[in-house]
């Protein structure tokens, strides 16, 4: 069903002119050792590539970039692979999150200045799944996502380890002196140890679920393990895929539509996603022209039940049982009548036609909607005097006490006063304290960092508490848990009320209600605001200095305003 033809693609306004420009585009293809029939009158499929030697959940990825590129020639297309911004989660400082828009940018102007038909998008690794699907979606051109799959399960000493989750469960232990420096050491070494994404439902696993979700991927791409050999095979399908793509004229704007921005979400809430897919979802359905909102996302909330058993969220298991149990086209079967069906995908094919077939082969891992690991709402949203623009927490991930909990706070103004407190074994701290770090948001982080799994302080610890109600205005890890209120909006540092909160002050949570306040006196907090200096800029210059100016906050997504799709009219195609 050719919507294409030869003379219609892209690519052939840079190479079928017999003019001077062209001579120059087809000549330097030339210098490249391709003959005309390799390019002319065939689809150029770029493969952005977003490895490095940094990015060690994209470690595998320069092999199977080959693997696509051999799918893309045998669908008749010319394969070029684009090295892409590798944002990785692990080295980069003072967080990745700093560079999601980069890389949405990137994407989005490379796309859009080269001769490109169609493209693979490679990423996985936190927030390389947004930043390239923000700026593919910007860019128009058809698209696949190519997720680089979960890593193979942690192991040491014949215990299972989970990304992330099991790194501070056992540094808790270590700092209660429970655990060897030998055992530690085992731990090191286990938790990671193949190529691939953080493989408990963390914030990678939660982002590719989306992104299949949505019908961007291959149907249950986003469950296979990075190492397992149908994971080559998903690479090469997904470069045959991408040319017909091209030639039926498969656009994103036709594949992430309103319902398919709600499909998503849904299935992040069974998944029992990491909190950060709230920031990400909102961006990249904003960037397709979709409003979803806080509210729209705790209204889903509320009626999806948490029915992946899978770490954090989930007690038992991890990503590579997730796959051998049916893998998402399980999960979603599982919950096909609260999803649109009809929506189209990168197949070609709808939604329902994609889960045709699929089965649930372990029911504890994936559970029936009868046995869910959690009635609802992976998420929920909070307002009050403290977040007036709401503020996100993940109820399955926290202890039940605390759904409902007055306490004192114990205010940090920055990381750095915070982590030297929690260690002081005589801190004026109870079970009922709260404790709040601030200026750790989009703007005050800077860049919105991981810091909202704020460490229990020592004192507790070693009375053998594990959780507590903390709250900030920074994002955690997906692979965090606990009583955590994260992304209070707006931040403390453009003057949020979380800025005037002080150190004794009463705080009440009452997560059936979505409220959380600062029980202080009108009057009281008018007299702090006027009292209340904007601190320093972070940035004099730079990246950094851009960032700050345009990051919108927690609630809209952290886009730049400028790259939202209702800023201003997008770029038509450049003048070669
Ligand atoms: Fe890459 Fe967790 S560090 S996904
Ligand atoms: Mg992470």
């Amino acid at each position: 069903m050719a919507a294409k033809t030869p003379s219609e693609l892209r690519s052939a306004r840079w190479f079928a002119p017999d003019d001077l420009r062209s001579f120059g585009h087809r000549s330097r293809m030339m210098q490249l050792g391709y003959s005309e029939a390799d390019f002319r009158d065939k689809p150029v499929i770029g493969i952005l590539n977003t490895w490095s030697e940094l990015n060690t959940c994209h470690s595998h990825f320069r092999e199977r970039a080959k693997d696509v590129a051999r799918g893309v020639l045998q669908g008749g297309g010319l394969p070029v692979e684009m090295p892409s911004l590798s944002v990785d989660e692990s080295f980069t400082k003072p967080t990745s999150m700093l560079y999601r828009n980069m890389l949405a940018m990137e994407t989005e102007e490379m796309i859009r200045s080269h001769p490109l038909d169609g493209v693979v998008l490679m990423g996985g690794c936190d927030k390389t799944t947004p930043g390239l699907v923000m700026g593919a979606i910007s860019a128009g051109v058809p698209m696949i996502y190519l997720p680089a799959g979960p890593m193979l399960r942690g192991n040491y000493a014949g215990k299972i380890l989970g990304s992330g989750s099991d790194a501070w469960k056992y540094w808790d232990e270590r700092r209660a002196g429970n655990i060897s420096d030998k055992e530690w050491q085992g731990v090191e070494g286990g938790i990671a140890r193949s190529a691939g994404v953080c493989m408990t439902m963390g914030t990678a696993s939660t982002m590719t679920a989306i992104a299949d979700a949505m019908g961007i991927t291959l149907p249950g791409a986003s469950s296979i393990p990075a190492v397992d050999s149908n994971h080559q095979r998903m690479g090469a399908d997904c470069g045959r895929r991408i040319v017909d793509m091209v030639w039926e004229d498969l656009t994103p704007d036709r594949i992430i539509t309103e319902a398919a921005c709600r499909n998503a979400a849904v299935v992040a809430m069974a998944t029992g996603c990491s909190t950060n897919a709230v920031v990400h979802l909102i961006a990249m359905a904003r960037r397709a022209g979709v409003d979803l909102t806080l509210d729209d996302l705790d209204a889903l909330g509320r009626i999806t039940p948490l029915i992946a058993n899978v770490r954090p969220a989930g007690k038992d298991y991890l990503m590579e049982d997730f796959y051998y149990a049916g893998g998402l086209r399980a999960l979603m079967k599982q919950i096909e009548d609260r999803l649109e069906l009809s929506c189209l995908t990168v197949t070609g094919k709808t939604m329902g036609e994609n889960l045709e077939g699929a089965q649930v082969y372990n029911d504890d891992v994936i559970r029936p909607l009868s046995n869910p690991v959690y009635a609802e709402g992976s998420l929920a949203v909070l307002r009050g005097n403290l977040c007036p623009d709401g503020a996100v927490i993940k109820p399955a991930a926290c202890d039940p006490k605390y759904h409902v909990h007055q306490g004192p706070a114990l205010v940090f103004d920055s990381y750095p006063e915070m982590k030297k407190a929690i260690d002081d074994e005589h801190l004026d701290v109870t079970p009922d304290t709260v404790m709040v770090l601030r200026n750790a948001g989009p703007q005050g982080g800077p860049g919105f960092p991981e810091w909202g799994m704020l460490p229990i302080p020592k004192a507790l610890i070693k009375q053998g508490h594990r959780d507590m109600l903390r709250i900030s205005d920074a994002r955690m890890s997906g692979t965090s848990y606990g009583a955590c209120v994260l992304h209070v909006a707006p931040e403390s540092y453009v003057g949020g009320p979380l800025a005037l909160l002080r150190t004794g002050d009463i705080v009440r949570l009452d997560l059936p209600n979505r409220t959380l306040d600062m029980l202080v006196p009108e009057d009281e907090l008018a007299t702090r605001r006027a009292a209340w200096q904007a601190p320093e800029p972070r940035f004099d210059r730079g990246y950094g200095w851009m960032f700050q100016r345009h990051v919108t906050q927690a609630d809209q997504g952290c886009d730049f305003d400028f790259l939202q799709s209702d800023f201003g009219r997008t770029a038509g195609e450049p003048d070669i």
